[in-house]
């Protein structure tokens, strides 16, 4: 009907990880925007997290945060219990927190063999684990409503390969494969469950500073490999994240949806 939303929530809550800044942010404003019932805002660092919920709360839909690092599970399993008493059993989930931990960004370093071993639990806690923790603790409440939307925001790398940053790769590979799996246990009782993979997003920075970037050889270099000379933006992830949580989305489930400007075609 027009003037109807297409995406439309149903007034379900949803529980975003990593939502503290960029593109969770994004996520779980747009959620927020479309019919959503409530969003826990989670990030490692409580003062994103609360800034974010407290936007949210602002347009008129319940928000709070709920501050945990994804890699322990029990701070996983506290928070979506208060989160359901807060705000009503979680039946949307958006596995967002990436990289290599708070305040991490990813610099390809060394070779994968020359680096020490000690660095890979950053990457396989945040990306792999992390996805594991969310997952199981909100899975039974989905289970019991018998509805619900996963979403997983994984990196072309994991598709692609790329060197020096293989670990981190293996771990979006990791959790690519397990919400694939995830997707065929739990389907009977209206879940579904995808993934996103992206490519490189805009660098968050003040405009001067990314004006300079942009203007790099390195920058040149890196977008001329998309189709779509541009890097993505938080607002591209939201939209497509949002989709796959909507009603609309209720026949999609296992997929990967590649979101990279035409980065890699297959
Ligand atoms: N930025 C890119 O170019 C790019 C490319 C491919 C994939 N991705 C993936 O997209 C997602 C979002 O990327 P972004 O650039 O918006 O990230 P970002 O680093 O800007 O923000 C991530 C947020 O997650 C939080 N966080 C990190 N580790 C956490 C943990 N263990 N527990 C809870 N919160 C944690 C951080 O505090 C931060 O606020 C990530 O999964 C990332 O791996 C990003």
């Amino acid at each position: 009907m027009i003037g109807e939303d297409m995406i439309d929530l149903g007034g379900q809550v949803a529980l975003v990880t990593g939502a503290g800044q960029n593109a969770g942010r994004g996520i779980a404003r747009e959620l927020a925007r479309h019919n959503c019932g409530g969003v826990a805002v989670n990030d490692f660092v409580a003062e994103r997290a609360e800034a974010v919920a407290a936007e949210i709360r602002e347009t008129g839909v319940p928000a709070i945060a709920v501050p945990f690092d994804v890699s322990d599970l029990e701070a996983v399993r506290a928070a979506v219990a208060r989160a359901t008493a807060e705000l009503g059993p979680v039946t949307v989930l958006v596995n967002n927190a990436g990289m290599a931990g708070p305040n991490q960004q990813i610099r390809p370093s060394k070779n994968f063999w020359e680096e020490d071993p000690s660095e890979w639990s950053k990457f396989l806690g945040t990306n792999l684990f992390g996805v594991f923790n969310c997952c199981h603790a909100v899975i039974p409440g989905m289970v019991a409503a018998k509805q619900g939307r996963i979403v997983t925001i994984v990196s072309d790398s994991g598709r692609t390969g790329e060197p020096r940053l293989a670990v981190y790769a293996a771990a979006k590979a990791g959790a690519n494969g397990f919400v694939r799996s995830i997707a065929k246990e739990v389907g009977r009782y209206g879940i579904t469950c995808n993934a996103v993979s992206l490519s490189s997003l805009m660098p968050d920075m003040p405009p001067e500073q990314l004006e300079q970037v942009m203007q790099s050889d390195h920058a040149k270099a890196q977008l001329s490999r998309y189709i779509i000379r541009r890097y993505g933006s938080s607002a591209d992830v939201a939209t497509l994240v949002t989709f796959l949580c909507s009603n609309a989305a209720s026949w999609i489930t296992g997929q990967t949806y590649p979101l990279n400007g035409g980065y890699v075609t297959d």
